[in-house]
C-alpha cells in the first residue's frame, strides 16, 4: 500500500535532466523525505529508474554512479511521504508499466486501487510494488497499446481512477511528457531553459518567471507548445501567474538550519506585513476590499499551528468586538454544527491541507461565506474562497511552522480589527489604537529574539534529560502554551502537553514531580501565581516566559493594559519566539534534524 503525499517534478530540457530533477527534489523534500527517485529517459529510448530510501542526498550519489546508457533531458522525480506501507526502494516512485516504456510519479491516493490491481493482474499485468500508484502505469500501458497516443491514454486511465492525483508521465519511446491533476496540487512552467512540472513553484523558481496551475480534471502535454485539456476537451492554457519569489528566498544563507532562519526573519516579516496593511486597517478598507459577506459569528478552521493562529485571531474578534467565535479542528469538521450567520476564516499556510479542503466541502455550504488566510494565494484553499488574504510570509521550508504563525496572526488580527470597524462594531479611534498596538509588534518580536537567544540555551541545559514537559497559560496565553507544546513535540520528540493553568489541579498536577519542566506563558494574570506555587511545592521546575523578573523576560509591554489599545486581550504574540527557540535548542542538543522531523511533512495533502 502506498498512499502518498509527496513532491513531484518533471523536466524537459536540453542537455541532462538529472541536475534539474535533483535540485527540485531537494527543494521539495519538505513535502516528504522517506525515499526519493527519478526516472530519466536514456539515449537508447529506455528509462533509467534510480530510487533510494532516505534523503535526496543519497539519491544524488546513486544518480552520479549511473553507468548505463547516457541520460537525456527528459525525466521525472518524486520525494515520498508514506502514510502506510513499507518505506522500501521498490515502493519508492517513479513506477513503471510492464514494458518499462511508461514511467509515472504520483502524489495523492488512488482509492479504488485494489479493484483496479485485481483487474489488471487478471489481465496479465505484473506488479513490481505494493503502492496504489502503480495501477496508473498499467492502465496507461493498456490504453497506449490500443491508441498509441500518450495524452489520450492518460485521459482514459484517469477516467478509471477514484481519489486524488497529481501525475507526471513519460513515454520513453516517443519522448512525450504528460501531467494530470485532480485534488492534488500541480503546476507547469516553460522558460528558455525548458519545461517543468511540479507540486510547488518553489522547486523550480530558479528557472522560470511564470507558471500555470492545473485545476481538477486538467491533463496537459508539455510539447513544443502546451497542449492543455480539461475534462477531455482541448482548451486554452489558463493565464500564467508570476513566480512569487526568486530562488534566493529559498536559500538558508548563513543560518544553521531553515528553522533558525525563519525564526530570525519574524521581526522583518512583521514589519513588511504591517507596512502593507496598516493604512487599510482603521478605516475598514482592508475588510471592504475582501468583499466578504455580512456575518454574526466567526468560525476559524485549520490544523496544527494554523489552527493555533486561528484561535488567536478568533480571540481578537471575540475580545475586541464581542463576536461569538468557534474554532474548528478541520479533521473533525463533520462533528461541527455552525450557527446561522457564521463566516468561516480558513487558515492554511500551504493552502493544500486535505483536511481543510474536506472540511470546507462540509461547512461552506451552511456558512455565511469563506475567507481564506494563506501563505499561498494560488493554492487549492485560496481558489475555493471568494475572499483571500495573503499572509505574505515568504516560503517556509522548515517543517515546523514558525514565521507563518506570526504572519497569520498579524494578518488575521489586522483583518479582524478592520472587519470590526467596517461593520460598525468598533469606532475608528478604537481601531486606530488597536492598529498602534500592531505597529509595535516588529520591535516586540525583535526584543523577544534577543532576550531569548541569551537565556534559552542555559535553560535547555537543565532540562535536557527530561522526558515530559508541561506548558501552561491563562486567557490569551493558553493558545501560546499550546503552540509551544506543539513545537516541542514535533521537533524534539519529547512528550509535551499544554493546559489552561487553572486545569492543573483537576488532574495534570499528578504528572509533576521533582524537576518536571513546567513552562508558563505569563501574561500577567494574577491567578497564575497560585497555580505556579502548586507546581513549585511539588518540585516542578517552573520556567516563566513573561515580563521583567521572569525566567525568560521576553514579553514586552503587550500585556500592560494602560499602554496599549487592547493587545493584552489577544496577545502576547512575542511569547511564541522563546517557545520556538526552546523547542529548536532542545532538538539540536538531542542531535535531531529540526527542519525535517521524523514522520512529518510540511504539506499534508492526505486526510
Ligand atoms: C506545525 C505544523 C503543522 C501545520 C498543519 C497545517 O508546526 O507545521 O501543524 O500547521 O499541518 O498546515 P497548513 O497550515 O499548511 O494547512
Amino acid at each position: 500500500m502506498g498512499a502518498l503525499m509527496c513532491g513531484i517534478v518533471a523536466a524537459r530540457v536540453d542537455g541532462g535532466a538529472a541536475p534539474f530533477l535533483l535540485r527540485a527534489l531537494s527543494l521539495l523534500e519538505y513535502r516528504g523525505y522517506d525515499s526519493a527517485g527519478v526516472a530519466i529517459v536514456t539515449e537508447d529510448a529506455s528509462t533509467a529508474v534510480i530510487r533510494s530510501v532516505g534523503r535526496v542526498g543519497g539519491l544524488t550519489t546513486d544518480v552520479a554512479a549511473w553507468a548505463g546508457a547516457p541520460l537525456t533531458g527528459l525525466g521525472i522525480g518524486h520525494t515520498r511521504w508514506a502514510t502506510h506501507g513499507a518505506v522500501t526502494t521498490g515502493n519508492a516512485h517513479p513506477h513503471r508499466d510492464c514494458t518499462g516504456r511508461i514511467s509515472v510519479a504520483h502524489n495523492g491516493i488512488i482509492e479504488n486501487h485494489r479493484a483496479l490491481r485485481q483487474e489488471l493482474e487478471a489481465d496479465g499485468h505484473a506488479f513490481a510494488s505494493d503502492v496504489d500508484s502503480e495501477v496508473v502505469c498499467h492502465l496507461i500501458e493498456d490504453h497506449l497499446e490500443s491508441s498509441g497516443d500518450l495524452l489520450r491514454s492518460v485521459h482514459a486511465a484517469t477516467r478509471r481512477l477514484e481519489g486524488s492525483w497529481a501525475l507526471v508521465v513519460t513515454d520513453a519511446e516517443t519522448g512525450r511528457l504528460v501531467a494530470a491533476a485532480h485534488h492534488s496540487p500541480l503546476i507547469v512552467a516553460s522558460s528558455a531553459i525548458g519545461d517543468f512540472v511540479t507540486s510547488d513553484i518553489g522547486a523550480i523558481a530558479d528557472w522560470v518567471d511564470e507558471y500555470r496551475t492545473l485545476v481538477d480534471g486538467d491533463i496537459v502535454e508539455l510539447a513544443d507548445e502546451l497542449v492543455w485539456t480539461r475534462d477531455g476537451q482541448r482548451t486554452a492554457a489558463p493565464q500564467a501567474a508570476l513566480c512569487p519569489f526568486t530562488s534566493a528566498a529559498l536559500e538558508r544563507g548563513s543560518h544553521a538550519d531553515y528553522m533558525a532562519k525563519e525564526i530570525d526573519e519574524q521581526p522583518a516579516i512583521a514589519a513588511r506585513i504591517l507596512d502593507d496593511l496598516v493604512p487599510h486597517i482603521a478605516d475598514g478598507s482592508l475588510w471592504r476590499s475582501l468583499e466578504a459577506p455580512a456575518f454574526e459569528r466567526i468560525a476559524v478552521l485549520g490544523c496544527g499551528t494554523s489552527l493555533n493562529a486561528g484561535r488567536v485571531i478568533a480571540r481578537a474578534f471575540g475580545a475586541l468586538g464581542g463576536i461569538p467565535t468557534v474554532s474548528v479542528v478541520a479533521s473533525e469538521a463533520s462533528e461541527t454544527i455552525l450557527d446561522p450567520g457564521t463566516l468561516i476564516l480558513a487558515l492554511s499556510q500551504s493552502g493544500e491541507t486535505a483536511d481543510i479542503l474536506r472540511a470546507l466541502d462540509q461547512l461552506e455550504p451552511v456558512s455565511a461565506g469563506l475567507v481564506a488566510v494563506t501563505n499561498n494565494p494560488a493554492s487549492s484553499v485560496a481558489r475555493r474562497a471568494a475572499s483571500v488574504v495573503d499572509c505574505n510570509a515568504g516560503p517556509e521550508i522548515g517543517v515546523a511552522a514558525t514565521k507563518t504563525f506570526v504572519a497569520q496572526v498579524i494578518t488575521g488580527v489586522a483583518v479582524a480589527v478592520s472587519a470590526l470597524v467596517a461593520t460598525g462594531r468598533i469606532d475608528r479611534s478604537r481601531a486606530a489604537d488597536l492598529t498602534d498596538d500592531l505597529r509595535r509588534l516588529p520591535d516586540l518580536l525583535a526584543q523577544a529574539l534577543e532576550v531569548s537567544k541569551g537565556v534559552v540555551p542555559g535553560i535547555v541545559d537543565e532540562v535536557l534529560d527530561r522526558s515530559g514537559f508541561i506548558f501552561l497559560g491563562r486567557g490569551p496565553g493558553v493558545v501560546f502554551a499550546e503552540e509551544g507544546a506543539l513545537k516541542l513535540k514535533e521537533i524534539s520528540y519529547r512528550w509535551a502537553e499544554h493546559y489552561p493553568a487553572g486545569e492543573l489541579k483537576h488532574g495534570p498536577l499528578a504528572l509533576v514531580d521533582q524537576g518536571t519542566p513546567v513552562i508558563v506563558v505569563d501574561n500577567g494574570d494574577p491567578r497564575l501565581a497560585s497555580n505556579l506555587s502548586e507546581v513549585a511545592a511539588r518540585g516542578g521546575r517552573v520556567i516563566t516566559i513573561g515580563g521583567a523578573g521572569s525566567t525568560i523576560p521576553a514579553v514586552g509591554m503587550s500585556m500592560s493594559r494602560p499602554l496599549v489599545g487592547g493587545m493584552d486581550r489577544w496577545g502576547p504574540l512575542e511569547a511564541v519566539v522563546p517557545l520556538q527557540l526552546f523547542a529548536r535548542e532542545l532538538a539540536l542538543r538531542l542531535g535531531l534534524d529540526v527542519d525535517k522531523p521524523r514522520n512529518l511533512a510540511k504539506s499534508v495533502t492526505v486526510e
